[in-house]
Order: C-alpha cells, then structure tokens, then sequence
C-alpha cells in the first residue's frame, strides 16, 4: 500500500516501546511518507534523536523552543495528514485528556485538524487504572482514534494488557485508514437528512402542503451513504425511495412530526443535513370533520411550526456538522447569509426560483454554497445527483477542516 505524498507527525512520548519507533518510521517512509518526528525529553531516554533522524530523513524536533529559533507547532498542525502519537505514555495520555501544553508533543496536538491516532504504552497496572481508563474515554469523545493496545510481556517483567501495538499494525492501521478516508471519507459518522414537503392537515381530506418531491434530499442521503456516512432519511410525503437499502427512512406527515423525529435523530447525528421543505405555518384547528363549503369566503387562521434547523443550531455540539437549505426569490445570497448566521448552521444551500431549472419539480439543480468562512461558491447547473455529491464534498471538506473529525 502507499503512502505517497502522505504527511505524517509522529510524535514519541516517553515508554520503552519507543525503541521501536525507529522501525514504525521506516515502514512509513518506504511506503511514501513524509515523517517529522517530535520527541519529548522523556521519550529521549528510550531512543535516539538521532537514529529517528536518520531514518526520517529529518531532524527530530524536542521543543517548541530551540535556541533562539521558535518550531511553528500550528504550522505543523496545519500541514499533516495524520498525526500519530507512538508510544503514548500515561502521562501524555493525562495530558491530551486535560488539555495541558508544556511541550512540543500537546502543542502540536492541539494545533491539529488532522486525525490524531493515539497508541497507548504502559504497564498494566497503569493502564487498568480508573484515571487512565477515564483519559482513554475522553480522548475518544474528542473524536481521536485510539490504536489498541496488546497483550504481551512488559517492562515491568509482567505479563499482561497494555504493549503499544506493534509498528506493523500501526502501519496497516494507517493505510487502511487513508484508504477508506479517500474512498468513504465519511466512514464512522451518523447523518440525518431531511427531505421532502410537510402535510399540514385542515381536516380529514385535505391539507396545507408544497411542491416538494423529496429529490434533492433523498440524492444527498444517497451521497452521505456511498461516502460511507451512516444515514437516516426523515422524510415527509414522497414517493420515492432512495435506493440504497443501507438508508434508515423514518417516515412523517406533518411539521411538528419532522421536527420530533429530526430532534430526536440529530442529537446522536455527527451530520444534519435540513433539505426537507417544511411548512412555517400550520392550521391553527385540524378541523375533526370534513370542512362543508358555505359562504363565498373562508379564512384559515395559520400558526407558526417549530423550525428544526433553528432549534439544532442552538444545541449544536463541536462535533457536529449542521446544514440548512434556503429556497429564495430575491436578494438570495444576502437572505441565504442571515440564515446561515441567524440559525447557526455551518453551511447553507443556495437554491434560486430564478434560476432555469432550479428547485423543485426538476431533475436538475443549481445550488449556491455559503459557509462560515465567509465563503460563497456558486456551482452549475447539474443533476441532482451530482450536486448532491458537491454538497457532501463541501460536508467532507467542511469535517477535515475541523479537529474534532
Ligand atoms: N426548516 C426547518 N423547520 C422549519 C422551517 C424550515 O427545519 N419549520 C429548515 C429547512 O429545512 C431549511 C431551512 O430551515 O433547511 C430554511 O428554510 P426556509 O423555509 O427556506 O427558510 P425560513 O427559515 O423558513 O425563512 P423564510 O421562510 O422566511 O425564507
């Protein structure tokens, strides 16, 4: 497997699997990599600068500071692929855990948007300990990707849990991950998408709905799916189905069952998508008969729904990713911008009724993408299906960009 052109931080922290760390990093060069070793002061006493500078082919670095010179650990943040902390002592586990930065190991790790595998090495007294087990539970919840550890002889002469996984298995963990990041980068995360119109029903035959057909939602669940992305559609009245069977569909009529569903389903969710035209207002009375016709006018008194995307945005956590639509007429980009902020979302699709072949009723779509960052990208006219996917590459880009993926 390859490697090529993957960069990789390697930071080793202070255990005696650290000697074999030369070895890990000969295995990533010869596949490809490019390596930079960091090595704390402890880690120095199990293995050499020197030798890791040797088979990296660069030099090591120990500090933040050295000499006069300042190592840019946000700049080393920035450029890797993947970093990987091998062997991960007790310590340095604690420290990940609590956000501590006294050396160059923490604070390239906390400058990182890159994955961050952690592959613990300790005695297993250590490592059974309830304050390790707690750190272990919360580097997982910040989304870090821990390498287990083996049963084998240790340090102490025991014999038992707690060996850094053997470089050779930290190198196929390694490709593979690169592999399925490449092919299903979304592998691992839960999305919800919601799609389709809302049914508000003024009594038993009739209802209060859209023009909506569920397409545009149902390809983007379809895309977040072959991304690898584990999908729940919740979807008001349609007809289709997606295709792929692999898709939880939950199905609704109204507004206010969107909404339960979707809260509900959100909350666990690593990626909200809100394509779903939803109904902002709702017969004040579901009359319990059907409505005979008598005068030559009849007013409806309509009440607001609750908004999902709202209310997602207000509880939105740091690892969760949230997308709204915006269906507009006039001053698109502007009104779409005040939803993206207004609502909380990460990123907003742009659809104009002005623009040819746009919206709903049509195979194709012409979307405008607006994120955070202040960027606007408009996108041609193209399938549904194919902007479904530059939606959930911009989704992707929108996760690697942040540490928490
Ligand atoms: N939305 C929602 N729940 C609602 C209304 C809207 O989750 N009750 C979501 C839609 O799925 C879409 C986004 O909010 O992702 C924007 O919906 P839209 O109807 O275009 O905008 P509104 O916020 O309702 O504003 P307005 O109708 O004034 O344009």
């Amino acid at each position: 497997m390859s490697l090529k052109g993957k960069k990789i931080v390697l930071a080793v922290t202070g255990s005696i699997a650290a000697y074999k760390t030369p070895n890990l990093v000969r295995l990533l060069v010869k596949a490809g990599a490019e390596v930079q070793v960091l090595l704390t002061e402890a880690g120095a006493r199990f293995v050499s600068p020197l030798a890791l500078s040797t088979v990296s082919g660069k030099q090591v670095l120990q500090s933040v500071a050295e000499g006069d010179s300042w190592n840019n650990h946000v700049a080393l943040g920035l450029w890797a692929d993947a970093m990987v902390i091998a062997p991960c002592s007790a310590n340095t586990l604690g420290k990940l855990a609590n956000g501590l930065c006294d050396n160059i190991v923490c604070a390239v790790y906390l400058s990182a948007r890159c994955p961050v595998f952690v592959a613990p090495a300790m005695d297993e007294d250590m490592w059974m300990h309830p304050s390790t087990r707690a750190n272990v539970k919360r580097i997982q919840e910040y989304r870090n990707k821990l390498i287990p550890t083996e049963f084998g002889e240790l340090a102490s002469g025991l014999v038992g849990e707690g060996r850094m996984a053997e470089p050779e298995n930290i190198f196929s963990l390694l490709t593979s991950y690169f592999t399925t990041a490449e092919n299903k980068p979304l592998e691992g995360l839960k999305a919800m998408v919601t799609a389709g119109p809302t049914y508000e029903r003024l009594d038993p035959v009739r209802f209060i709905g859209n023009f909506s057909t569920g397409r545009m939602g149902i390809a983007i669940a379809e895309a977040l799916a072959n991304a690898g992305a584990q999908v729940t559609l919740v979807t008001g009245p349609i007809e289709r189905q997606p295709a792929n069977h692999a898709i939880n569909i939950i199905r609704v009529e109204s507004a206010d069952e969107m909404y339960e569903a979707g809260l509900v389903v959100a909350k666990e969710s690593d990626i909200a998508v809100l394509a779903a035209a939803v109904a902002d207002y709702k017969p004040a009375q579901q009359a319990p008969n059907k409505i005979k016709k008598a005068d030559d006018e009849l007013s409806l008194k309509l009440t607001r729904t609750k908004d999902l995307l709202a209310a997602l945005g207000k509880i939105k956590e740091p690892w969760q990713t949230l997308i709204g639509f915006a269906l507009e007429t006039e001053n698109e980009v502007e009104n779409a911008r005040k939803k993206l902020n207004g609502k909380n979302a990460d990123m907003i699709v742009l659809n104009s009724l002005r623009d040819e072949g746009a919206g709903f009723g049509h195979d194709t779509n012409k979307i405008t993408i607006l994120k955070r960052d202040g960027s606007v990208v408009p996108l041609e006219l193209q399938s549904k299906s194919d902007a479904a996917v530059a939606i959930v590459d911009h989704i992707t880009q929108l996760r690697y960009a942040e540490k928490t993926v």
